[in-house]
């Protein structure tokens, strides 16, 4: 008798408890949902729908051809209460305990979206992405205003993209969003793969060019083709306009990214826009060559940056950094295919531009059109101040070291005196095979860029496909410390005689 109400009090405790919890969850979601208001299709029953599910047959799991073996005997799911029950004595998070399916075919951002508000409300949470699954995400937002401190992704499984237009609403900036955070770190073995085919043979002809193709001559004319020609595919034009960045961070705080790959994103692979305290370690970026406009790491108005020890492969820039950044170490980077490591393209629409303190260093580049460049617009202001280039090994580069000041993305831009002011530029220890022309710094006729530095250049020409050139500069004063191969004579020593002064708004 005792033992009968002893149960049935417990049962009312657990019922009661789950109801809270639902509720509980439900009311992160509305609160959160602006954020993923703006993609259409993401049903919002479905949270309910698959508990119930899960609580009916665990046959989910079954379903669907899975391409590891793993999948055929599926580990032992714990009930779906088990995330639950734990969220008061312990900080982690596992998406499976929220609904994920994880069978690379169910959507399970509704999951996504639970578990983190979950997680979000604890201290040192971690959120689990389990290894051996692969879940379906759509954009999601995982935005944390209200979040507690340092909340680690621990993401082992594979996320991959929806490939469906409607998944994308009218067009949305990225798909995987961590905002507003203080102290969050995405690690792992994981991978996530955005599936971008389906974007890049969308990208329109007017899509921007990169501006040195222009110095890149076939010899062979026939072998010319617009280098964005878009495959044609029966997908063509189906896809939003806008393509997203796979992974962005914005607002936050000590940021750290380890152990994960990104690959085959729709456009930029990893981007960090206004954070203080960025890392980047051990980090894996894996797109072909050609896939347009997919730079590896993006980095805008974000200061103490440490990008280390990763492999980027892309169709663009490996690491591009933006106006707003400073105190900015890069190292330990292989590169390539892409373009290359790039400041700016900086300035454009005459807008003010600001970058200082950026080091760049033991860096592999192969087979890329670029090797270090900086690239700014005319008609910009602002400045360039203190770039360190040093020890970079070119392997088969285009273009090992550039500064382009006229950059321009369509045929003809218009001609404007203003620039960003480049100044204590420095290139040390840059050796290896270039193919297209080992220097190219074209400076502005007004702002002429000054203290630009070189020692222990040795770039040695190998003759591929294309026209090769002697090293060209263009209003461009500084200081050889060491003979170089080829010799660098267009390089003028000392200070602009010009020296034209900045106006005040120009100062960073
Ligand atoms: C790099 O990350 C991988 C997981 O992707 C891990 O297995 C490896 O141990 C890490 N290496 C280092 C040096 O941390
Ligand atoms: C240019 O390439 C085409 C196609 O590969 C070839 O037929 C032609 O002989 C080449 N011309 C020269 C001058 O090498
Ligand atoms: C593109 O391919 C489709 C078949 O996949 C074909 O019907 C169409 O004519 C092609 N378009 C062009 C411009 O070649
Ligand atoms: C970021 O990390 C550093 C070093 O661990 C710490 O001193 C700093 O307080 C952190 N910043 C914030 C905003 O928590
Ligand atoms: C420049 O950036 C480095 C990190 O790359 C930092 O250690 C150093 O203190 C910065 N220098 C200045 C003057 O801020
Ligand atoms: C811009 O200036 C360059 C170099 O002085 C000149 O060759 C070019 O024709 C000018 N372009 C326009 C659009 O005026």
């Amino acid at each position: 008798m005792g033992r009968l109400s002893f149960r049935s009090v417990t049962f009312m405790f657990m019922v009661t408890f789950l109801v809270w919890s639902s509720l509980n969850v439900e009311f992160c979601n509305a609160r959160r949902g602006k954020h993923w208001r703006q993609h259409g299709t993401t049903s919002s029953v479905s949270l309910y729908k698959k508990k119930g599910k899960n609580h009916g047959s665990n046959n989910h799991h079954k379903s669907g051809g899975k391409p590891k073996p793993k999948y055929a005997s599926p580990p032992p799911i714990s009930p779906p209460t088990k995330g639950y029950d734990n969220v008061p004595s312990t900080n982690l998070f596992d998406v499976t305990n929220f609904g994920a399916v994880g069978d690379g075919k169910t959507d399970d951002t509704k999951a996504f979206q639970a578990a983190w508000a979950a997680a979000c409300k604890v201290e040192d949470s971690t959120m689990i992405v389990p290894s051996k699954y692969v879940f379906l995400v759509g954009p999601i937002s995982f935005s944390g205003p209200y979040c507690q401190h340092n909340i680690v992704f621990q993401l082992d499984g594979t996320i991959i993209a929806p490939t469906d237009a409607k998944s994308w609403g009218s067009g949305i900036m990225q798909w995987l969003e961590f905002t507003k955070l203080v102290g969050i770190t995405v690690k792992g073995s994981g991978v996530i793969d955005g599936r971008g085919s389906v974007w890049w043979q969308d990208t329109p002809y007017d899509d921007p060019l990169d501006d040195e193709l222009k110095l890149i001559i076939p010899l062979n004319k026939t072998l010319l083709r617009h280098p964005l020609t878009p495959i044609n595919s029966s997908l063509s034009g189906k896809m939003p306009s806008i393509k997203p960045t796979a992974l962005r961070f914005y607002g936050s705080f000590n940021v750290t990214v380890t152990g994960i790959t990104i690959q085959n994103s729709q456009q930029c692979h990893l981007k960090f826009d206004n954070c203080i305290g960025v890392l980047v370690n051990n980090f894996t970026v894996s797109s072909p060559g050609d896939s347009p406009n997919t730079d590896g790491i993006h980095l805008q108005n974000s200061k103490d940056a440490l990008i280390r020890s990763s492999n980027i492969a892309c169709g663009d820039d490996c690491v591009s950094i933006q106006t707003g950044c400073t105190n900015v170490y890069v190292h330990n980077i292989n590169c390539g295919p892409g373009h290359g490591i790039s400041i700016g393209s900086l300035g454009k629409d005459n807008t003010k531009a600001c970058v200082s303190n950026i080091t760049v260093k033991d860096i592999i580049m192969k087979n890329t059109m670029n090797g270090v460049r900086i690239k700014t617009w005319q008609g910009g202001s602002g400045s360039v101040q203190g770039v360190f280039f040093s020890n970079i090994q070119m392997n088969e580069v285009q273009l090992p070291i550039v500064i382009d000041q006229f950059y321009c993305d369509k045929s003809k831009c218009k001609n404007q005196t203003a620039a960003v002011a480049l100044s204590d530029i420095n290139y040390a220890g840059i050796k290896g095979t270039y193919t297209v022309k080992p220097v190219h710094l074209a400076c502005s006729d007004s702002m002429p860029c000054q203290d630009v530095t070189m020692m222990n250049i040795q770039l040695k020409p190998i003759q591929e496909r294309y026209h090769m050139y002697d090293p060209f500069c263009w209003q461009t004063f500084g200081e050889l410390y060491t003979p170089t191969q080829p010799p660098i004579e267009c390089l003028q020593v000392g200070k602009p005689t010009s020296n034209k002064i900045q106006a005040d708004h120009d100062q960073c």
